[in-house]
């Protein structure tokens, strides 16, 4: 048999009209924009209208990739989401997202590795092409967590936004989507961003909702360590993996948690930073849709090529991390029906 390739081809993300600024912050808590910015990068994040949800900003984005790949939601095999932050425990979010786009009885499943989520679906994806299986998968990482943060927790809050990134992954002969990728996870590190309550180790009880227990916590300083630590060493593996070096890379795109997390990276991988897609300061940390995002926002604003080669680097709840060298495809631009996508649920990050 031919050997098959993952080509991407059709990118769309989605972030929700309203944002707030750390200006904003600073009315309710106590932080300053000074803080915020010096800390993190970040200095502002947009947050779900209430009447939007994982699923809503899911179909979102999902539109706007399925329209740029030129495909219809009854072509698709697969749906995979990755989030943290579904709509609910049960049933899962692909679900949803699967019949509200109308993809008649398509298969859906949803990844939960917190902020690698993307990579950690984008590679699962890649496999099922590559084995055969399926021809057109459409994988979105969502994150919603505007509600799972406690607003007065400013070492949390202020960190965060909502977001939707999708991709569309067709079967190609060509060599190109990934190239390698590395998929980690160190369990040891749990504790260090966990949501306590709501699970089965720790049911909804009496005391949750006044002690805050099923708001998301973080220690951010270990983190911080882990992800410094994490970046170069995978990405190094995963470069000489797939017999390449960093000169073979337009673009870094890395999880964007904090900006001195990306600063340490390009210390430690000896590039400078201007080699790093970085657009945190005006989406906070969006978890498993901060790649995607990201990606999106690129190609449309010509930063990134339509034939670039990108290194893809997430760390997160778990502990995981996840790095990937993905090959974009060119060819899906002579399919982008259009900029402006209608879409329910506000505006399109393309109108921005
Ligand atoms: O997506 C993956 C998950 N998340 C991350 O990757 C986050 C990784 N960690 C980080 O980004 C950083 O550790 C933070 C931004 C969370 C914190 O930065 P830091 O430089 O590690 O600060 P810190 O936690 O050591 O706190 C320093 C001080 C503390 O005060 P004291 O104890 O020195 O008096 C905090 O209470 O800053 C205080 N602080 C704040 N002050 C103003 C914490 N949050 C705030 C705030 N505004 N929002």
């Amino acid at each position: 048999m031919q050997e098959r390739y993952g080509r991407l081809v059709g990118w769309g993300a989605y972030v929700p009209e309203k944002v707030i600024t750390n200006f904003d912050l600073e009315k309710t808590l106590d932080t300053s924009n000074e803080w915020i910015v010096q800390r993190t990068g970040i200095r502002e994040r947009h947050i779900a209208a209430p009447n939007e949800t994982t699923a809503t900003m899911s179909v979102a984005a999902a539109k706007i990739a399925l329209a740029n790949a030129g495909i219809e939601p009854n072509d698709l095999d697969l749906i995979i989401v990755a989030t943290s932050t579904p709509d609910h425990l049960t049933p899962p979010v692909s679900s949803q997202v699967q019949h509200m786009l109308g993809a008649e009885n398509v298969p859906a499943f949803v990844v939960v590795t917190g902020c690698t989520g993307f990579i950690y679906a984008l590679t699962t994806a890649d496999q099922f092409i590559r084995s055969g299986a399926y021809n057109n998968i459409l994988v979105i990482g969502v994150e919603l967590l505007s509600r799972f943060i406690d607003w007065e927790d400013r070492a949390t809050c202020v960190l965060f936004g909502d977001a939707a990134g999708a991709v569309v992954m067709q079967a190609g002969t060509e060599p190109s989507g990934i190239l390698g990728f590395e998929l980690g996870s160190d369990g040891s590190g749990a504790c260090h961003i966990i949501a306590p309550a709501g699970g089965s180790a720790e049911p909804f009880g009496a005391n949750t909702f006044a002690e805050g227990r099923q708001y998301i916590r973080m220690n951010g300083r270990e983190v911080f360590k882990f992800a410094t630590r994490v970046i170069g060493r995978s990405s190094r593996r995963v470069l000489a993996d797939a017999g390449l070096s960093l000169d073979d890379i337009d673009w870094i795109v890395p999880h964007q948690a904090n900006l001195r997390i990306i600063q340490a990276a390009a210390r430690d991988m000896n590039v400078p930073l201007e080699r790093f897609y970085v657009n945190i300061d005006r989406y906070a940390n969006t978890s498993a849709a901060s790649i995607p995002l990201a990606i999106y926002e690129g190609l449309e604003s010509g930063k990134i090529q339509p034939d670039d080669r990108l290194l893809l680097a997430s760390f997160g709840a778990g502990l995981t991390w996840a790095t990937a060298v993905v090959q974009l495809t060119p060819s899906w631009q002579k399919n982008k029906q259009s900029k402006i996508v209608t879409v329910e649920n506000g505006r399109v990050l393309a109108q921005l």
